[in-house]
């Protein structure tokens, strides 16, 4: 299979907002689009996107994982980013079609569907600075995936960046290219200096999230995590994981806390990355100002295995969903 996200399926849908309406979502061959060189989010970055996963279970039927919250989520990125917010129905439309119209291309388990919807600023304006695009994309692309990170499940190491930022104190909520263009050079230099998979971002010693999953700790039977404060991605896959994790009778620490309470933490806990491109992701060790801190015995920890398993079970249909967190379409 081929990277994650470098295999496309044949088709997209696409809605558009003109004179203070929407259209409907309509299906279409995927095609590249034809962008004028003005084009606001060309310029000013107005777009947010979502990341959700649709699975084939064993007999066959198409499900999705809690889909409305990742509605729910655009449209928050979208108020943020001063874009034309489309009605959940509308992004509802624009998901369900797009994956409906690509139903032979999903892949069998382990493989899934990776769904991105996206809404871009269409408005031709480059005066437009100060102010929102007044015309609107939103597009719905899909992609076969496996394994986010390459090798699949294995200890992943990270480094803790304790002075850049991966977006703003308010800001990292909001799911938009810009943060993920503003932790690019840290994490470049990381992986390139250091053989280092991913940077833990903590600005001013406080532990938040990496550039594209959240991270969280195990240790007895606590799970530590940072609270959500607006400075990190709320996560559905953590949101989910700590659901999970308190019914299975762990206390959750949802709480700010320093490199140095992690690093105090580390030689008797597990780690682990969170999101849905990760999915759970166990975190082997971690390099802070040259020094290489081993998580636990730097294995892949049980605990953590047996949290990625409660939640993959659920997603792909082979134990009971008592949360109602899927949806067949
Ligand atoms: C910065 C960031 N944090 C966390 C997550 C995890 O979010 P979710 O579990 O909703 O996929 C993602 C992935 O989308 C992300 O990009």
């Amino acid at each position: 299979m081929a990277e994650f996200g470098q295999a496309f399926t044949t088709k997209m849908s696409v809605a558009y907002y003109k004179d203070q309406q929407w259209s409907d979502a309509k299906v279409q061959p995927l095609a590249p689009f034809s962008l004028h060189p003005a084009t606001h989010v060309l310029h000013y970055s107005s777009t947010c996107f979502e990341g959700l996963k649709a699975y084939r279970w064993q007999d066959g039927s198409i499900h999705l994982f809690r889909y409305q919250e990742n509605i729910k989520r655009l449209r928050n990125s979208a108020a943020s980013l001063c874009l034309p917010v489309p009605s959940a129905a509308l992004v509802e439309q624009a998901i369900l079609s797009a994956i409906r119209a690509v139903e032979k291309e999903i892949p069998a388990l382990p493989g899934a569907l990776y769904v991105r919807p996206t809404l871009i600023g269409t408005e031709l304006n480059i005066g437009a600075a100060g102010r929102g695009s007044h015309e609107a994309m939103l597009y719905v692309i899909t992609s076969p995936v496996g394994d986010y990170f390459e090798g699949g499940v294995r200890p992943l190491k990270l480094l803790i960046d304790d002075e850049n930022m991966r977006s703003t104190p308010k800001f990292g909520q909001v799911k938009t290219g810009g943060n993920y263009a503003a932790s690019l050079g840290s994490v470049t230099q990381a992986r390139k200096e250091l053989g280092a998979d991913q940077v833990l971002f903590c600005p001013g010693g406080q532990v938040q999230e990496t550039g594209a999953a959240n991270f969280m700790v195990i240790k007895g039977q606590k799970i530590i995590t940072k609270s959500l404060d607006g400075s990190i991605l709320p996560g559905i896959t953590r949101d989910s994981l700590l659901t999970i994790a308190k019914e299975s009778g762990y206390q959750i620490e949802e709480v700010n806390y320093s490199v140095a309470d992690l690093l105090q933490m580390l030689p008797d806990s597990e780690a682990f990355l969170s999101g849905t491109a990760a999915v759970v992701s166990p975190v082997g060790s971690l390099i802070h100002n040259g020094t290489i801190h081993q998580v636990g015995d730097g294995g892949v920890g049980a605990k953590t295995m047996q949290l990625r398993t409660a939640l993959t079970a659920i997603q792909t249909g082979q134990a009971k969903d008592p949360w109602v967190w899927t949806t067949g379409i």
